[in-house]
């Protein structure tokens, strides 16, 4: 009761404020007031406490209908145009106005990258609106060739370049691959991370044509495999707790050889793929959920970013943040699609 009596004061007090004329005020009046009005209904819940919070809620009570009242009389001097020095009580308990917090997925993104800062990696963030070239030219992927089907992508109707070819919307954040080693003159060490918007052509369940991902990139001489597992398993300890750890599989991306899709042990099962009672884990699929790509960057990348290859290597990951931070909280969404619907109930619970 207590969680609804506040919910109560912050939405009353909102509507009051916005409300501009006299006949909408008594309105909103008689909708919190009145006999059946929204506050009038939740005191009568009172009777049905525990009668031991009877007296803290009581207080309470009270409380919330003084603010209401103050700020209903006050509203109604500010309508009638009376001068603040003729109804301001100075001494009156002042309101406080319904706090905000961050979107769910900016959340996300900063965690993610605190948890990169952590160990060397700087932020970036490169355009959501590129060249073809920096989306796929340059990541060993040529004009013609199958695997950009993978990558749907909206094109842009604007200007063509000879050399960068059409403008789109960034299908991946692997488009900062080749603008990060161009920042640092091609020169290593490197290590990216590219959090930016991206966009496909998908609307379902389970994808929105603007999403996010986290591009990760390191450059530098003797970079090998092993750093790229060290690196995954110390996100997964980091943001997913400290029993988790992640597996290689080995994929396809043109621009990183070899591939790998990173997958994370279930938080449920810890990997066996069973619960303690020996029935199969209904949370995962044999102990193992599915994060992203990564891989080793392809010599052709590197070329593309004016690097030798002959001297640096290095490796690559990007994963969804949306997808990630679910994995992460457990939230089971029915509809991806409400991330981004800008409903207040929905978004009030994170
Ligand atoms: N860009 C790939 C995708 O969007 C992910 C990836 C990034 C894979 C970097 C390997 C290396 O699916």
């Amino acid at each position: 009761m207590e969680k609804e009596l506040e919910k109560l004061r912050l939405s009353a007090l909102t509507k009051i404020q916005h409300t501009l004329d006299s006949d909408s005020l008594n309105d909103v009046f008689l909708g919190l007031l009145g006999k059946s009005g929204q506050f009038t209904r939740l005191v009568k819940k009172l009777k049905d406490q525990p009668t031991s919070e009877k007296p803290n809620l009581g207080k309470l009570v009270n409380k919330v209908k003084n603010e209401i009242e103050l700020a209903l009389e006050r509203q109604k001097n500010i309508i009638a145009g009376k001068k603040l020095e003729e109804w301001l009580d100075v001494t009156a308990p002042g309101i406080k106005p319904p706090q905000g917090h961050l979107h769910i997925v900016t959340q996300a993104i900063e965690e993610i990258t605190r948890i990169y800062e952590r160990i060397g990696f700087t932020r970036v963030r490169y355009p959501e609106i590129d060249w073809e070239w920096y989306a796929f030219e340059s990541l060993n992927m040529p004009r013609s060739h199958p695997a950009r089907d993978d990558f749907e992508t909206f094109f842009i109707d604007g200007p063509t370049s000879p050399t960068l070819g059409r403008m789109v919307l960034t299908p991946h954040t692997s488009n900062g691959q080749v603008r990060e080693m161009e920042r640092l003159h091609h020169k290593p060490p490197i290590r990216m991370i590219n959090i930016t918007k991206c966009y496909r052509p998908n609307w379902d369940v389970s994808h929105v044509p603007m999403f996010h991902q986290f591009e990760g990139l390191v450059v530098d001489k003797g970079i090998n495999i092993t750093h790229l597992k060290g690196t995954m398993d110390y996100f997964a300890r980091e943001f997913f707790g400290k029993d988790r750890k992640t597996r290689l599989r080995p994929f396809h991306f043109q621009f990183t050889e070899p591939s790998f899709e990173v997958d994370i042990n279930c938080g449920i099962c810890l990997g066996k793929g069973k619960l303690e009672d020996e029935t199969t884990c209904r949370f995962c699929k044999d102990g193992w959920l599915e994060l992203g790509g990564s891989g080793m960057v392809h010599p052709n990348v590197l070329k593309a970013g004016k690097i030798d290859p002959n001297i640096y290597t290095g490796f690559a990951f990007g994963w969804g943040v949306e997808r990630t931070y679910m994995m992460k909280s457990g939230t089971k969404l029915d509809d991806i699609r409400l991330l981004y619907s800008n409903d207040i109930r929905f978004l009030e619970q994170f």
